[in-house]
Parts: C-alpha cells; sequence; structure tokens
C-alpha cells in the first residue's frame, strides 16, 4: 500500500482485507483481535494501571467486529479485579453473529484474588470449559487451545480436551506454546486446528524449530502472540525499533508497529493475527496494517533484522516453558 493510504484511509479498511483462512470449518479474516488488554490491570507482567473504562471496552469491541473482525481470542483467566474479558465480549457482542468465531484457552487458572494456580490436571478441564461456556453464554466453544505451562506431554490434557469435543462442548482444537514434538503428540489424538504460540520480528523460536512452515504444510492456522509487545511481552508495546524497521514504515506511511504486524501476516497465509489493544486509535491501525503489502526487499531485510530469542520456551528440548506458574501464563 503506498503513502497515505494506512492513515488517511483507516476507517475504510477492514480486517477482511488481510484475507482470510479456515479453522477447521469456520472462516475468519486474518486480521482478528485478541482480549487480553481488555482487562487493563492485574494481568501478570506489569500492567498495573488503572481498569480501562467498561463502556469504552465494549466499543472497542463491538467497533472490531463492525469492521470485519471476526476472531476473536480470549481466557476466562483474562481478568483483573474490575474486568473479566469474557464478560466483556459477552455484554458487547451476545446476540454473537454468526459469522463470529470466539478462540479461548484452557490450562492455566488464577484463584479469584487473580494469583495463577498450577496448571490444571486433566479432569479439571471440563470445569475451565465449562466457566468460559458460562462467561460467555454459548451453549459450546467454537475454538479451544491447550496452553501448555510447563508440562512435557499434553497427551493426558489433550486428550481430556478430545473427549469434550467428542461430547460437543468444543467445535475444534487448538494448542499454545509448543514445540513441533507437541503438534505430533496432539494429531495423533484429535485435529488440531491452530497453534498460538509467541512470535514476532524478536521471538522466531518458530522458525527455528520449524513449527510455522509444518504448521503451513499441515493446513494448521499458526496464530502469533506478542507480535507488537515483542520482547516486552504483557507489559507494552516494543519500545524501540531500528532503522530498517523505521524506514520501511516511513515508505508506507506506516507506524513501526503496523509493520511488525504486517511482517507477521506476510509469513504465510496461514497466519493469523490477534493484535491486543485497549486503545481505539491503535485498533484502527491494527486493522489497517492487515491490508499493507510488503515487497519483497522490504521481507528482505526485516527477515534478516529477526533473532532466535526464546523467552517463551517453547523451542527448549526439556519441553519445559521455563517459566513459574506465577507469571506470563497467558
Ligand atoms: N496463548 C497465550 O499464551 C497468549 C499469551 C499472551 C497473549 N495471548 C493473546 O494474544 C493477544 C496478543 O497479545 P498481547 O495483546 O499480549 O500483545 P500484542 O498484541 O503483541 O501487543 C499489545 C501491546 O501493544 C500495544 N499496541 C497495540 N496496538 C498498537 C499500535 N497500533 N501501536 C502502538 N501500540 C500498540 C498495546 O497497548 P494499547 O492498549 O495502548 O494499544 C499493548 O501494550 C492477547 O491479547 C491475547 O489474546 C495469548
Amino acid at each position: 500500500m503506498r503513502a497515505g493510504a494506512v492513515h488517511a484511509g483507516t476507517a475504510a479498511v477492514a480486517a477482511a482485507d488481510a484475507g482470510t483462512w479456515k479453522l477447521g470449518d469456520l472462516e475468519v479474516n486474518r486480521l482478528g483481535f485478541g482480549a487480553l488488554r481488555l482487562t487493563g490491570n492485574g494481568m501478570g507482567g506489569g500492567s498495573d494501571g488503572p481498569p480501562i473504562d467498561r463502556e469504552r471496552a465494549i466499543g472497542l469491541l463491538r467497533s472490531a467486529v463492525e469492521r470485519g473482525v471476526n476472531h476473536i481470542d480470549t481466557a476466562a483467566f483474562y481478568f483483573s479485579p474490575l474486568r473479566s474479558a469474557n464478560e466483556l465480549i459477552n455484554r458487547a457482542l451476545s446476540p454473537y453473529p454468526d459469522d463470529l468465531v470466539l478462540v479461548t484457552k484452557v490450562g492455566p487458572g488464577r484463584d479469584p484474588s487473580g494469583a495463577w494456580l498450577p496448571m490444571a490436571r486433566p479432569e479439571q478441564l471440563r470445569g475451565q470449559v465449562e466457566e468460559n461456556l458460562r462467561q460467555l453464554g454459548r451453549d459450546h466453544l467454537d475454538v479451544v487451545n491447550l496452553r501448555r505451562n510447563g508440562i512435557t506431554s499434553i497427551a493426558e490434557h489433550f486428550g481430556a480436551l478430545a473427549e469434550l469435543r467428542e461430547a460437543g462442548l468444543i467445535r475444534h482444537l487448538g494448542l499454545s506454546s509448543v514445540t513441533p514434538g507437541h503438534l505430533a503428540e496432539a494429531r495423533a489424538i484429535a485435529p488440531v486446528v491452530c497453534v498460538q504460540n509467541c512470535y514476532s520480528l524478536d521471538q522466531r523460536t518458530a522458525d527455528a524449530n520449524g513449527l510455522l512452515d509444518l504448521c503451513r504444510r499441515r493446513g494448521i492456522a499458526f496464530v502469533p502472540f506478542f507480535a507488537i509487545s515483542g520482547h516486552r511481552r504483557e507489559a507494552s508495546a516494543v519500545d524501540t525499533h531500528d532503522d530498517a524497521l523505521r524506514a520501511i514504515a516511513r515508505a508506507h506511511d506506516a507506524t513501526p508497529t503496523q509493520i511488525r504486524l504486517a511482517w507477521t501476516l506476510h509469513r504465510g497465509p496461514h497466519v493469523l493475527a490477534i493484535p491486543g489493544t485497549s486503545d481505539p486509535r491503535h485498533l484502527t491501525e491494527n486493522i489497517a496494517a492487515g491490508a499493507l503489502r510488503l515487497s519483497r526487499a522490504d521481507l528482505d531485510i526485516l527477515d534478516g533484522s529477526g533473532t532466535m530469542d526464546d523467552p517463551d520456551g517453547a523451542g527448549r528440548s526439556d519441553g519445559s516453558d521455563g517459566q513459574g506458574s506465577s507469571k506470563a501464563t497467558a
């Protein structure tokens, strides 16, 4: 997209401009939305500011959907003292549009005070699924990701979710924070429609261990989280950008953040974006980033700037995620 188009045309740009992908039988626009930031405060990682205004959060969700966002990522454990992502989604969007796909995740949990609990045992996953059903006001969940928090084998947990899928509580299953080995383990049990891992210009474990490409070959969506916040993770957006990234952003009349997001979408047709924001202006920019078309030369420069850092640990050979249960389990 040429200079001026991203900013001048932002209101006219729709999430559909990024193209579509099918999660099983559910078609979504590749530019989606992550609900983590709607809780405003109280989530791990230093986000301890005031809670986002409730009406503003509801307005943001409605605005996203009006502009074509039909893939929203959430979790029952996305809550702060005064806000619950699932409750906001329910309030803002139900009765839900037919084409809206809500993706939630289970495994981690928090007690009512917000303290992180140990990874759920397989027999506790049904309770977590039902908690999501209740909060979202649905009789089944479109997609449930098993978020692997430090467990080495996912077979028992994924098997428990496969049973819930068979029982009709879940339509499709996905995984989060996994290695290619975990994906193979899960696929031997039930189909996997998406993998949600930490991935950005500065965190490219999924390139190093081949997971991103493996998902493409298997027809599985790869859904990066922290694509914008990078090494700052739950705290805030990455705050420094190298000169090459700034130059590419200027050439596209875009912000460096938009280029970071657009770069992920250029990693393959199976890559979906779920940027998180509580700011309507950023929502507009993020949707517009889905319409950016980076050139081969842009991509060569950006591809050369990445690192293979592994803060999420999904590439560790021991299969641990390198983090305690007290933080960064989103
Ligand atoms: N599976 C998992 O384990 C896992 C883990 C973490 C997150 N997630 C999911 O992935 C989603 C994305 O991750 P995330 O929300 O943590 O991080 P992110 O999307 O990488 O970045 C969000 C941060 O970037 C800022 N931001 C957003 N748009 C911006 C823009 N256009 N310009 C400048 N700053 C911008 C936000 O602040 P403002 O609010 O000020 O815009 C916020 O600080 C989450 O919402 C959640 O649904 C999943």
